[in-house]
């Protein structure tokens, strides 16, 4: 090979590395500009995996224990599943004139799993 052809070599090399280069980083995957909730992020709502986090973080301390507010247990799949099914679960955390937790609405992307999670059939893990 000339000694041409080979630094003509090289330097297609390089600009071809470069735009590579460029081509990753001038790619934002769409996650990184819309901030994600820390929800469902695209997995299949359960129980176990999104349910039972809010309810432990957001109602367990009125809904649990030995004397549960508006006696209302919300400690066990079942509990949660009856209090939607057969009670006002879902209008309560959708109620802003008096909402659960009593404290507030929670945010609309966490509402959306209840939702998710009855339209799936309530499933459990
Ligand atoms: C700070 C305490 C508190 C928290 C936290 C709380 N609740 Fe309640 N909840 C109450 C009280 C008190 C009542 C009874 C009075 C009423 O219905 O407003 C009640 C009633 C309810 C009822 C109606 C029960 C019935 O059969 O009449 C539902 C459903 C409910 N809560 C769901 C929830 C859910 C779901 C959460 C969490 C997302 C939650 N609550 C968080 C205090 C709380």
């Amino acid at each position: 090979m000339k000694k041409t052809t080979i630094v003509y070599f090289l330097l297609l090399t390089f600009f071809a590395a470069t735009s590579l280069t460029n081509c990753t980083k001038g790619f934002i995957p769409e996650d990184d500009i819309i901030p994600t909730p820390p929800t469902n992020q695209g997995d299949t709502v359960t129980y176990q995996t999104h349910i039972s986090a809010v309810i432990s973080n957001s109602c367990i301390n009125c809904h649990g224990g030995s004397n549960p507010q508006g006696n209302l247990l919300l400690e066990t799949y079942t509990q949660v599943r009856n209090a939607v099914e057969n009670g006002t679960l879902i209008q309560r955390i959708n109620d802003a004139a008096d909402p659960m937790p009593t404290s507030g609405l929670l945010p609309a992307q966490t509402r959306a799993l209840f939702d998710e999670w009855v339209q799936n059939g309530y499933l459990e893990n």
